[in-house]
């Protein structure tokens, strides 16, 4: 019987994205397949990666989250369901820490639930931001996607503005969001719990160009 240590060592080995400093991300080296990559951006406690690698096979996902704790967690996870087309990187996304990653190589980026940060004070801390974006439209394929849901109304807006402002993307929903979630769509930890308090989310889907 393994101890959490050894289980996470175990899982580590197999499971985490190795970075090299200087070295770009060669994705065929690291899944052993040429299959699609995709990224989810806070993947949290992993409902959405690992549900979503399952019913995805043929395609590759990357979840990295910027917390110790979390990323822990995904590995305790990984070693149990051992997903042969998920990787986990403890990464904190910004400008810098996606220099490893190639450009123009990730078909789908998810950030589901991502923290709200209500008070005005603090609307510097959301993820997204102009700059942001700039770093989802370097990623992603031309013609990739970003997929994003909030039940936050006033988050919800903030996106949809931000959007609207650029030239790079194109908002899939006329309205730059929908209420209604696509078949085979995986609830979240937050989302459940945040329904459960009678918040429903809004989905916002956007294509790069
Ligand atoms: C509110 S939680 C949502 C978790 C999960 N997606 C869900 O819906 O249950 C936001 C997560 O994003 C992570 N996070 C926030 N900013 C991040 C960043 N810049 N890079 C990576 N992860 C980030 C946090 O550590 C946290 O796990």
């Amino acid at each position: 019987m393994l101890t959490d240590k050894e289980i996470l060592e175990e899982s580590r080995r197999i499971f985490e994205l190795q970075i090299e400093e200087k070295d770009m991300l060669d994705f065929k080296n690291v899944f052993g397949n040429k299959h699609p990559v995709h990224i989810e951006i806070g993947s949290g406690r992993g409902e959405f990666l690992f549900r979503t690698a399952q019913q995805n096979p043929e395609i590759n996902f990357i979840g990295i989250d910027l917390k110790e704790k979390r990323v822990k967690t995904l590995f305790r996870i990984l070693y149990k369901e051992k997903l042969k087309n998920v990787r986990i990187a403890k990464i904190f996304l910004d400008e810098e820490s996606i220099k490893f990653i190639p450009p123009n190589s990730i078909e789908r980026i998810y950030l589901q639930h991502p923290d709200p940060w209500p008070k005005k004070r603090h609307f510097h801390r959301r993820i997204v931001q102009h700059s942001f974006i700039d770093i989802l439209h370097k990623l992603l394929t031309k013609g990739g996607i970003i997929d994003i849901a909030t039940d936050h109304e006033d988050y919800a807006n903030w996106i949809v503005e931000h959007f609207r402002k650029r030239k790079d993307f194109t908002s899939i929903n006329k309205k730059g969001f929908t209420r209604e979630s696509e078949d085979g769509h995986v609830e979240t930890y937050f989302e459940k719990k945040k329904r459960e308090e009678g918040f429903e989310p809004y989905f916002m889907k956007y294509r790069s160009i």
